[in-house]
Parts: C-alpha cells; structure tokens; sequence
C-alpha cells in the first residue's frame, strides 16, 4: 500500500463551501467570468474523417481570437493554427444544454488527408477586457478511413457519457435546470455546446474519485473530487467523464507503447457500425455508462463474427437514444417508467431506462458480460472507502496474467488503485476457493471470473450518517429489478461486485475489466496492469 494520509485533503473551501460543492448545482454558462470575458466554442459534430469539413462555433466577449490545433497522442503535435480570426458574442439560449447552443459558425476549416486519427485539441484565446488572455478549450476526434487496419486497435470513446456528464449551460443527465422549476436534470442532452472545463485537459494534481485516504476509525463521507472541482473552477462532473479523466489516458499510453491505434466515437457504431469490420480488436476504456440500441448490435455482431472486444470500463447501466441526426441524446433514467414515452408504446425495449429493467430486457451480460446493477460503487464516499483497492485474483493461471507473476489471492492494481469507482459484476458463487457465476443477470456460457472485488450501492452503517451517494440509486435498482423498494428487496441489491472476466462468443472473444478506474493503472504506471493490458491487446492482435 503506498502511504495514504489520514485525512482528507483541504482545498481552502469552509465548510459551507464544501456543502456546496457536494450537494449544489454549479455549471460553466455564457457569461460567468463577468468583467474579465470569455471566449467558448464547439463544433457540428464529435468526429471527421480526413477531408471533412469543421464547422466551429464560437462566442466571445473580444473581436478576434487565434486558434491553435494539435493531436493528443503520445505526444501532443500542432497540426494548424491561425490568428486573427473574427468573432463576437452570440446570445444562447436558456435551454441550450438541451437544444443547443444555436450560434452562427464562425469558422470552417478541412481536416487534413494526412491527419492520422486520433483525439484533436482545440486551443481558442483571446484578449480579455482587461488585458489578459481568455481561454478555452475543445476537443473532437479525427476517425480512420475505411479500409482493413490488420494490427491496428480501435479505440471507440464513451462519448455517450461525456455527453450524459457535460455540465455546461446548466443541464445534463443528472442535474439541471430544466423543468417548471429549473431544478431537474435534462432528458435530452445537446452535443451541440462546449465541453465542461476539466474535460479535454487537467493538471496532474487533480483528484480522481476513489479517495486516497487511510481514514482513521468513525469518519463521515467526504468527496475529495468535487471540493476541488469547486475551488480550482472546474466541471463537478470532471471526475466522471471526458477525455482527460479517462479515454484520454488509455489512448496516450498505448501509443507510447508502440500499439497503432484508431480512435472513434460512440456515434460511428451507432450510424457507421462497418467500422469495427476492418479491425481484430476494439477497445473501450474508462466510465463507459450511456449506450444505445444499436451500439450494441454493432459490438454484438463485431464479435460474432470473430472480433476480439476488450473492455477496461465500468457501469454499462443506460440505454440511450439518438435524435436529430446524433445532435441529442435522450435517457429518462430514473424517470422512464413516469415520462419516457416509448415506456408506453407497443415495445418498450427502446425505454431509455437501465439495460436490466424488464421492459428494456437486455441485460449488459449479452454484450460484455457483466451488469451494472450488480455491481456499482467501490473506494469512495461510504461506500467500501476502506477496500480493496485492486482486484483480488482467482485464477491467475489465466493467459491475462502471464508475465506477471501473480499468485492466487493477490490484489492486482493494489497500489495504482484501479478497483472504483464505478465496477460492473455478476452474481457469483464461491466453490472450493474459485468464484462461479451463479445464473441470475443471464451471464454468457462459459464466463471464466477472473478477479473479483466487493461494490456496494448503498452508504450504510450502524454509526456514521450517509453522506451523498445515501440510498437512492439502491431505491431506484430495487424498484427497477423488483418492482418495489421493499427492504427485501433493497438487500438484494444493495451488495454487488466487481469483476475480470473472460469469455468467448460466436467467432469472437471478450475480456473485460468491469472497472472505470483502469487507467490509473496505465498512468501511475503499475508495471502488473501494464503487463495484463498489453496481454491482451497483443493476444487480440494475433501478435
Ligand atoms: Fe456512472
């Protein structure tokens, strides 16, 4: 274990201040720089090929701004920059995480035929009213052309939950100012406004959600990641999605291992599924919540026809729709079953509710084997703050594991702490010290449990108060599952796991480390979590 302190860190915020970093509603809106000025953009759209057009919009209190364009790879390179450009202030609507922003392009330019793919950070700034320099910034990913990429990884990034955890102009999937009283979360969320701040980069020192904290005996939950959201000036929901938090890391690292690898988005297998048919192997990384339908379908048939999917993410709960051409992204969540209105049509399976609610009926097991509501939270808050920070190992002869001179019974990710915050899991058995799925949650014929870790929905104890996780998502589970909250009910969901699994389908394969936190592996540099990822990327390449 690597020397914790024993108290939480202090961010410079009263408590008042922490309350409401925690507990308030805070979120990047035109105008909240006040006299200094601002300057945002965004573009049409969250992937080109090379050769497509950008439309860029931006709003900005000064004239003019320059803009500056780099890749995020292994190393970041300038690919385009220009000065000078022309801009304004473009009025936004109230609603705009909604209906978007709506402003007028501003700039078009094409993306090179000679920009590999990859994610492209946008620089914008400008001159500030009193002299100093604004700044924002924005990211969109360059996609591969068509065409057979044999021993190229394609990474497809959770841009279903960036667009769910997107804070600016006051609305997404968990809270908002939408509805009569500006006090609900958005059931549609536009792609069409700037990405949060702490999305697209952050520096070194930011938490990440598992709390790095020996905490000493009778201690109340507290959310390191939010306080200094709010006292640096950064999205709450920096932690929990984006590029810099997550897909970010992976991709970075895998370059610098030498890996060839393609970066798309969400969108591509919704609208342009073909894609994963020119790759051996597909990737998805970090805290990968929001998926739809036909997201599915395109990994589900991927690997039927021989494809090898590796998964390092967790919390595969939502099913999601698209409209307006990709444009928004409609999940009703907690309120389906009152205000979705497919939830009263003919067939309910579209519902945008978790993928294990009955009327929906197709359970994260068919794709990648593991299920979100059997799993949930671990290393934060009050629920399992003091656990395991890896994943205990059960079958470490597993071809995973070769070269890492893992022993059964051993935590791998121990010290990089990769168990958290969000894990996906399955119900299990324990026989003769090896874990067994038990049947329920529709597991996979054959499913071999790798590694396998306590998650909790719940922040329960006889002695310390909840704090803000509490017991509502175990409600709604209990309710989604069981019809009714019952206490019954509600412990049969408030104890879940986390787990590595295996398993083989139609032609294809799937490993999966049901965990948002892998990459802390890969950027504390863990030599063991290196080696496992690199295990099975090279055995999914055919190398
Ligand atoms: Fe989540």
């Amino acid at each position: 274990m690597p020397h914790l302190p024993t108290e939480y860190p202090d961010f410079g915020l009263t408590p008042e201040q922490r309350r409401h970093a925690v507990y308030g509603h805070y979120y990047e809106y035109p105008g909240m720089d006040g006299e200094r000025g601002e300057i945002w953009g965004y573009t049409d759209r969250f992937s080109y090929a090379p050769g497509d057009v950008v439309t860029l919009f931006v709003s900005s209190t000064a004239d003019r701004f320059d803009m500056e364009l780099a890749r995020d790879g292994a190393e970041l390179v300038k690919v385009f920059e220009k000065s000078g450009l022309a801009s304004r202030w473009q009025d936004t609507p109230d609603q705009c995480s909604v209906e978007g922003c709506g402003w007028q392009p501003t700039f078009e330019f094409a993306i090179g035929a000679d920009w590999p793919s990859g994610a492209y950070r946008m620089t914008l700034t400008a001159e500030g009213r009193d002299g100093q320099p604004i700044v924002s910034h924005h990211l969109f990913i360059v996609r591969p052309l068509a065409g057979k990429k044999t021993g190229r990884i394609l990474h497809i990034a959770a841009t279903g939950s960036w667009t769910a955890y997107n804070t600016w102009g006051g609305s997404n999937h968990y809270q908002g100012i939408t509805g009569p009283e500006r006090n609900q979360f958005a059931t549609r969320a536009s792609t069409q406004r700037p990405w949060c701040r702490g999305f697209i980069m952050l520096p070194e020192d930011a938490p990440r959600v598992p709390i790095e904290v020996n905490l000493p005996p009778m201690t109340e939950p507290r959310y390191p990641h939010m306080e200094w959201a709010f006292a640096t000036g950064h999205s709450k929901k920096y932690a929990s999605a984006g590029w810099a938090s997550y897909d970010g890391l992976f991709f970075k690292w895998a370059e610098r291992q030498g890996y060839a690898i393609d970066l798309a988005t969400q969108h591509e297998l919704h609208f342009a599924p073909e894609i994963l048919q020119d790759y051996d192997c597909a990737v998805f990384v970090g805290h990968d919540e929001y998926w739809t339908w036909e997201m599915r379908d395109a990994v589900d048939d991927f690997v039927e026809r021989g494809g090898r999917a590796a998964r390092f993410a967790g919390n595969f709960l939502w099913q999601t729709r698209l409209e307006d051409e990709g444009r928004a992204q409609i999940c009703y969540k907690y309120r389906a079953r009152a205000e979705d209105p497919v939830y009263r049509g003919a067939d309910t399976s579209r519902t945008s509710n978790a993928w294990e609610a009955p009327e929906v009926g197709r359970p994260g097991t068919s794709t990648f084997g593991l299920n979100a509501m059997a799993g949930v939270y671990a290393g934060w808050g009050g629920c399992i703050p003091r656990g395991v920070r890896g994943f205990p190992i059960y079958r470490p002869e597993h071809w995973a594991f070769r070269n890492t001179g893992l022993y059964y019974g051993d935590v791998l990710g121990q010290e990089s702490h990769i168990y958290g915050y969000e894990v996906d899991g399955l119900d299990f058995t324990m026989k003769r010290g090896l874990p067994y799925p038990t049947g329920e949650g529709n597991p996979p014929e054959g499913i071999q449990i790798l590694g396998l870790g306590m998650a909790s929905l719940v922040e329960e104890n006889a002695d310390v108060p909840p704090g803000w996780l509490n017991d509502e998502d175990a409600v709604f589970t209990a309710e989604t599952l069981y019809g009714e909250a019952t206490p019954e009910a509600m412990d049969k969901v408030k104890r879940g796991n986390g787990m590595i699994v295996n398993f083989s389908k139609g032609k294809g394969e799937v490993f999966h480390a049901g965990t948002c936190e892998w990459v802390a592996g890969l950027l504390r540099k863990d030599a063991m979590v290196e080696q496992v990822t690199r295990n099975v990327l090279d055995r999914y390449l055919g190398r």
